[in-house]
């Protein structure tokens, strides 16, 4: 593993792009890395939450490896634009959280991948964008439709026909980031905030985040009705049982994630 380094060791997980010198551009060997990680997270019982960032100061991920797309014509980008959109599903889908420390610049497959992450924090000098179009292409990893969903369809549009980037309180403004901090507090906040969902009861926040992400698919109605599924669910669980107690008993819970 050299382009994506996966740390597990605990309850919270960390996992890094790791091309420093190419500010952590992702390239097809990056991809199947991923992809093998994300292997490596789902059979960790233990992990509770997973932080994606990216090594060195200045790049989260400054979007795709640009030496190969020089090569990509329509039939390699149609199949690279399936394989990224797969494997970042993946990582949308995982049942955990996943917070996204955004440390630099996220651009283009970078802000993808952001957006497949549950939650994003990002330092003051984090600038954020989809630059494709001035390469002459359009995104292929989820951009044209994660960011309309995320931002709403004006400013995504914004974004995408620009192609310019927008800084981090900007991208706060717009709902794009959860947080906003300076660069020196940025792991420290991104820390506490795992700890606090790590805390949280495992199997709660699991239906929780399908449930949420459920309400983009289809109707308020079919959307209820799997609400009301993953509830009843939860209520069958200890971790239920022992946060009521808890709270009537006047102590803290002591979750079991069952
Ligand atoms: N693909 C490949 N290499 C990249 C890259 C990418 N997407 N983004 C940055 N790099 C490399 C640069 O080629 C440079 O490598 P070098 O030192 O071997 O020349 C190194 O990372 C640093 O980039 P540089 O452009 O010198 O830094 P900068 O601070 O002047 O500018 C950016 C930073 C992010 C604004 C600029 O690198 C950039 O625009 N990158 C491309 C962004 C993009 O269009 N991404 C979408 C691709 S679909």
């Amino acid at each position: 593993m050299a382009n994506v380094e996966l740390q597990l060791d605990g309850s919270i997980g960390r996992l890094t792009f790791n091309r420093p010198d190419k500010f952590n551009a992702v390239d097809a060997a990056t991809v199947d890395e991923l992809d093998a990680a994300l292997n490596r997270v789902e059979a960790d019982a233990g992990l509770r939450v997973l932080i994606v960032t990216g090594a060195g100061p200045k790049a989260f991920v400054a979007g795709a490896d640009i030496n190969e797309l020089k090569e990509r014509d329509n039939i390699l980008g149609r199949s690279a634009s399936r394989r990224r959109q797969e494997v970042y599903s993946r990582l949308e889908r995982l049942e955990i959280p996943t917070i996204a420390a955004l440390n630099g610049w996220t651009l283009g497959t970078g802000l993808e991948v952001a957006m497949c992450c549950t939650l994003r924090v990002a330092s003051s000098k984090a600038r954020l964008g989809q630059p494709e179009v001035k390469l002459g292409i359009i995104p292929g990893a989820g951009g044209t439709q994660r960011l309309a969903r995320l931002v709403g369809l004006g400013r995504a549009l914004e974004l995408v026909l620009t192609g310019e980037p927008v800084s981090a309180q900007r991208a706060y403004e717009m709902g794009l980031v959860n947080r906003v901090v300076e660069p020196d507090q940025l792991m420290d906040e991104v820390k506490k905030l795992a700890e606090l969902l790590a805390s949280r009861p495992r199997l709660a926040l699991q239906y929780a985040k399908d449930a949420v992400y459920r309400s983009l698919d289809g109707s308020l109605e079919a959307g209820l009705a799997h609400e009301s599924y993953l509830h009843a669910l939860s209520c069958a669980s200890e971790d239920k049982r022992e946060g009521v107690a808890a709270f009537l008993e006047k102590r803290d819970p002591e979750f079991t994630g069952r």
